[in-house]
């Protein structure tokens, strides 16, 4: 048995080799030295893991993938590297999709880092979400044809990469009409904000939102999905020396207001409410202190919604907000809620719908970007990890 499993990893890790070794012959870019590799997992990466079995397979037509991986948990810039993957057969149920862009946003950074809450068996593809063409499927597939636009339906698929064939469930279709900046952008942060904006209070024309992170990819789209809405938007951002740049962008997206985390803590924030309702909703993507004075300006029985935790801080509730206010504490998290409609398509297609009838209105826009080509990756996830940028890195493939 022991015989038998040594083995099985000398025959793993040849696999792995091979690769290296025909990646240097061929001289397309220099395999990047990974300081922390010893320490990785040196296994072949499974990439029909997803894929349902069945007894028809056939050669894709595409052979290989340029893909971005990693084998252990840790940096991104240590552990990330450029690969040659061999793609599997393309079986009965399953498509074959050239990808076109996939952003960095900061749940694969978290991923790669290993402190987010699903991750991949290593080693995996990086890259949570993305848009792609299909170019095969399989006898069985009827809900996706060739020439289709098409999204993951769900996290941990590995987007960063030139070309994957996946379960045709797990994909969804999205319409090319629309940028593809939009595309490649849509299903995780657009979504989010939909959805925290429609389910957790009843908002009318002339209510109030507040948030934090309100630059974020998430702000802009509550920012202008709230606009379309008429609801209004009482937006924290972080002080910078660029501050009215930034806060003209935002109102150009149709920011009601853009106030820094400092001016939520002063007394003047009281004017500020004079001139609209207090938020019935308040979204927070940072935690800490930021959340708490958000709470502060929610009005009786509001609703604060937690999406992300950019600050690394825990949100503390003061007793007051409980007892006298009574406001309602919330999370929210969109893997989640499209776990829970796996078997309800309606839902999930008429809120993608819903978002595209606005990126064709010209109502929702995506969120500013860095188009990044795959061989300057490393620049891109320095780019991605670095604060006040305001700009969200996406790689283009
Ligand atoms: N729960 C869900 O379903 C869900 C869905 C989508 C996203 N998210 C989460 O939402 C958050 C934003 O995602 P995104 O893709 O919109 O991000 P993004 O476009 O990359 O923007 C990151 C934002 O975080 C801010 N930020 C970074 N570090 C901060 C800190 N220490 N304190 C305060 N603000 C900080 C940045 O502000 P500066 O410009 O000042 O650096 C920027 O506004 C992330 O935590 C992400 O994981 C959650």
């Amino acid at each position: 048995m022991e015989i038998l499993r040594f083995a099985h990893i000398i025959l793993r890790d040849f696999v792995v080799h091979k690769v290296v070794v025909r990646k240097i012959a061929t001289g397309a870019w220099t395999l990047s030295v990974n300081p922390g590799r010893s320490a990785c997992l040196n296994g072949s990466l499974q990439l029909d893991r997803n894929i349902s079995r069945s007894t028809f397979s056939v050669e894709p037509s595409v052979k290989e993938s340029t893909a971005l991986i990693y084998r252990c948990h840790g940096e991104p810039s240590q552990v990330v590297t450029l690969e040659t993957l061999k793609l599997p057969p393309l079986r009965s149920t399953s498509v074959l999709v050239k990808m076109l862009a996939a952003p960095i946003n900061p749940s694969d950074i978290n991923m790669i880092q290993g402190t987010y809450a699903i991750l991949p068996d290593l080693p995996a593809v990086g890259g949570n979400e993305g848009v792609g063409q299909v170019i095969e499927v399989g006898i069985e597939v009827k809900t996706i044809k060739v020439g289709d636009w098409v999204i993951p339906r769900d996290a941990g698929l590995g987007m960063w990469q030139t070309a994957v064939v996946l379960s045709a469930d797990d994909l969804v279709t999205v319409p090319s009409d629309i940028p593809v900046l939009s595309a490649a952008t849509l299903g995780v942060n657009p979504c989010t904000a939909l959805r925290m904006l429609s389910d957790f209070e009843d908002l009318k024309p002339g209510d109030t939102v507040i948030q934090n992170a309100a630059n974020s990819a998430v702000g802009q789209a509550v920012i202008q999905i709230a606009a379309a809405k008429g609801v209004q938007t009482v937006n924290v951002v972080r002080d910078r020396p660029n501050l009215q740049k930034l806060t003209d962008g935002l109102k150009a997206m149709g920011a009601t207001c853009v106030i820094t985390e400092e001016t939520l803590r002063r007394p003047e924030m009281k004017e500020i409410f004079k001139s609209y309702p207090r938020p019935k909703l308040a979204l927070n993507g940072v935690g800490g202190k930021s959340a708490t004075e958000l709470l502060r300006h929610l009005q009786s029985g509001g609703t604060m919604v937690t999406y992300g935790g950019m600050a690394k801080q825990p949100v503390t509730v003061p007793v007051s907000a409980l007892i006298f206010k009574n406001v309602k504490i919330r999370g929210f998290w969109v893997t989640q809620w499209k776990r829970d409609h796996k078997h309800d398509d309606e839902a999930l297609h008429s809120m993608l719908e819903e978002l595209c009838t606005l990126i064709r209105t010209g109502k929702l826009s995506s969120p500013a970007c860095t188009q990044v080509g795959m061989l300057d990756f490393h620049k891109a996830l320095h780019s991605a990890m670095k604060p006040y940028t305001s700009m969200k890195q996406v790689l283009v493939m």
